[in-house]
């Protein structure tokens, strides 16, 4: 079978000394303006990956990876996990302060207004196999959401892009029990507003018509946590996509089914559900020792999911926090998982391993999620979509913020070329065997 060619040449290396202007924030390191650099010297920054790459300001979410701190507007993940709820941190993102309790009411009532979807939408999810993935269904029902609401698509209306930021945020926790719902094979619930948003989404996810459903208090208080702390990240991969989808003047439906689909990748959002399976495959606290070797193993591409981070090189603070909720939630629960005994001897060994630590590779967010998300009841297939319902206030937060700049620029990054110079046709009958 023919594979893609890849490029032989190795890119030439020459000195440049320029003088560029450089601008501070509020907070964090400071940039270097490139925005003239092809303009005036005719050559382009190059950074695969975008390691050290400003692609935009932002007021939303700072955080500091050296220090292991993340803050919403300002406010500390760890003060928000405490004493906030999902909804209140929604406001917060979406508007820059805190609510008052007016303002909290009004909020949480419009997004109670929305939390139905068109019954045709239901029709969408039979198209599928019952064994589809979960993540696959949610990149095609956010994406047909564009096709039922076409009173919100002017993206150059502020108002439109607010009533579709409530309208999306709202939708989640019901495409997503609906996805849940269509793979077990059992009806879908319709919300049920007299509940919390995380309570609906229990419900919605775990009530059958034939039975009365109570929510579990401690389990809702876990899950909107988890919604708490994955809530938004700065420009990560899934955020950076949705931005860049706007920046075509795509509808949001479309950019956040965009970012769906990047949070899907493992390296991202599809790492909480790879650690269950990490922890499945290693199977005891005995194999440990031989997994942490095939991980060092260079020639092995075998990965510690939940582990390493591009931005912290120390702790990610929702790691912290989700590892204190975990044992929360589990003995509350009086849940005995040896899922959490393997994850913790993992964590201890790894910590204790210059492999690791020489590396900054430390728990992410992802490392302890999923073992909450199992006590609850999600299946690992489904790990993944609440990640995605809770950062979709991150993705749309992200796109209003970009839409109301005053210069709005489509996203068009540029290349190193390293690939075939100019060479003429050669007509079928003369090209050699190869
Ligand atoms: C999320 O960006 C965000 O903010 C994302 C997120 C969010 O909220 O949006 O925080 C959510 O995606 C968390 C990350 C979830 N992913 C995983 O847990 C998957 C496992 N981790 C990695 O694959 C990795 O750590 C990344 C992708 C998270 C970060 O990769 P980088 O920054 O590109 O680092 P790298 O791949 O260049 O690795 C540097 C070195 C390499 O070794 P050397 O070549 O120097 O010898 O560290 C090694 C890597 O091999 N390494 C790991 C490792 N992660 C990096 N080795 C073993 N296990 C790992 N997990």
């Amino acid at each position: 079978m023919a594979t893609a060619k890849k490029s032989t040449s190795k890119p030439k290396k020459k000195t440049l000394k320029l003088e560029l202007d450089r601008y501070s924030g509020n907070v964090g390191p400071d940039v270097v303006d490139v925005q003239a650099l092809y303009k005036n010297h005719g050559v382009f920054t190059y950074d695969p990956g975008f390691m050290s790459t400003a692609s935009c300001q932002s007021a939303i979410t700072y955080i500091d990876g050296d220090k292991g701190e993340l803050m919403y507007r300002g406010y500390p993940i760890e003060q928000l996990a405490q004493q906030s709820s999902y909804l209140e941190c929604c406001y917060l993102l979406l508007f820059g302060e805190l609510p008052t309790t007016d303002q909290l009411i009004e909020f949480e009532d419009t997004i109670r207004n929305h939390t139905l979807v068109h019954e045709q939408l239901m029709t969408f999810y039979h198209g599928f196999r019952r064994d589809a993935h979960p993540m696959a269904i949610l990149c095609g029902v956010v994406g047909a959401l564009s096709s039922f609401y076409h009173d919100s698509l002017d993206v150059n209306d502020p108002e439109h892009r607010q009533l579709s930021g409530y309208r999306i945020i709202a939708k989640m926790p019901t495409l997503v029990a609906m996805a849940y719902k269509y793979s077990i094979g059992q009806a879908f619930v319709y919300p049920d507003n007299g509940l919390t948003y995380s309570g609906n989404f229990l419900k919605m996810m775990f009530a059958v018509p034939a039975e009365p459903y109570e929510v579990n208090p401690v389990v809702e208080k876990a899950m909107d946590r988890i919604f708490i702390l994955h809530a938004d990240h700065e420009q990560n991969a899934s955020t950076s996509t949705v931005r860049l989808a706007g920046s075509s003047g795509a509808n949001p439906f479309a950019c956040i089914a965009a970012g769906v689909a990047s949070l899907w990748g493992p390296a991202h959002g599809g790492a909480n559900e790879a650690v269950l399976d990490m922890l499945a495959e290693i199977g005891s606290v005995e194999n440990i020792p031989d997994y942490i070797e095939k991980v060092k193993d260079k020639l092995n591409p075998t990965r510690l999911m939940g582990f390493g981070h591009r931005v912290y090189k120390n702790f990610d603070p929702r790691a912290t926090i989700m590892r204190e909720t975990c044992h929360e939630v589990l003995s509350e629960l009086g849940v005995n998982d040896p899922m959490l005994d393997i994850a913790m001897e993992l964590e201890r060994i790894a910590l204790e391993d210059d492999y690791f630590v020489s590396r900054k590779l430390y728990p992410n967010v992802d490392f302890y999620s999923g073992i909450i998300l199992r006590a609850i009841g999600i299946p690992t297939n489904m790990f993944t979509c609440i990640f995605a319902l809770s950062r979709t206030v991150g993705w749309i937060s992200h796109w209003i913020e970009m839409l109301g700049e005053e210069q709005q620029k489509i996203g068009r990054p540029r290349q190193l070329y390293t690939g075939a110079k100019h060479r003429d046709f050669v007509p079928l009958s003369e090209r050699k065997k190869k």
